[in-house]
């Protein structure tokens, strides 16, 4: 799979070398880029935005550079998508994230300063995708988050396979509580079943626990939900 990031900041990135993101770039599962926009601009001063037809404040990122940038990609060519990370988007959900991970081709268009002009999103762009209900400052965060949370569910991307399948969401419902050493902390002792080497009582305990929390904290998923998980059953 291959993620292109078209940025005015491509500097941001620079976490995508890290951890879980940088071994799966090393181990050849993805390849990662960022588009430098200003290398579209239209002038020798880099300009690649401009003041807002109508008058408000605030700049808007031009169409031309965006409509070449993207275009240089090749992502047409390869049947893949063009997102734009954007809060009037889409909410991005795990289901969203699974869809991502088929593809062959990402683009993830970053805007900036009130956002891009809007008939690159009528023309050019497949998919808009939000990561919440609140506005940030550039595309640059949400397109790393949105590029974690699918390149993780890339086959080989963990360490342990069964480790992803057992988190919040890829089973429906929220994960459960985890313990390490030392079995007491402060007073507060690790719950006994997951001493016990019993797997049948210890799989029955996550199962529980995993839909307390998602009662709890989460009831708009709890009140739709099918049992069906196996809750690191093996
Ligand atoms: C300051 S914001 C622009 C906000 C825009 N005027 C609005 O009302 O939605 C600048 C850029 O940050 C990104 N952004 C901000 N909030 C976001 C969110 N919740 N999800 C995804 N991208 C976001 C978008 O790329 C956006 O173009």
């Amino acid at each position: 799979m291959k993620i292109d990031c078209i940025t005015i900041f491509p500097e941001m990135f620079a976490p995508m070398k890290n951890s879980i993101m940088g071994r799966a770039q090393a181990k050849g599962l993805f390849e990662f880029n960022t588009v430098y926009l200003r290398d579209f601009a239209i002038n020798a001063y880099g300009q690649v935005d401009d003041v807002p037809y109508g008058g408000e404040p605030g700049m808007v990122l031009r169409p031309e550079p965006l409509a070449k940038a993207i275009r240089s990609t090749g992502v047409k060519e390869d049947g893949g998508k063009v997102i734009y990370l954007t809060a009037d988007g889409v909410p991005f959900t795990h289901k969203i994230a699974k869809e991502l991970s088929q593809e062959n081709h990402l683009v993830l268009v970053c805007g900036h300063y009130k956002g891009i002009d809007d008939r690159i999103r009528q023309t050019e762009v497949d998919m808009e995708i939000s990561i919440g209900d609140f506005v940030v400052s550039g595309g640059e965060l949400p397109a790393m988050l949105v590029t974690d949370a699918v390149v993780r569910l890339l086959d080989g991307a963990l360490g342990h396979k069964e480790s992803g399948e057992t988190d919040s969401f890829a089973q429906g419902v929220l994960g459960w509580p985890v313990y390490t050493r030392p079995e007491e902390f402060e007073g507060k002792k690790v719950p006994e079943v997951l001493l016990s080497g019993h797997h049948k009582n210890i799989s029955e305990w996550r199962r529980q626990e995993s839909l307390k929390r998602t009662q709890e904290r989460r009831p708009d998923i709890f009140k739709n939900l099918e049992i069906n998980t196996t809750f690191g059953d093996k």
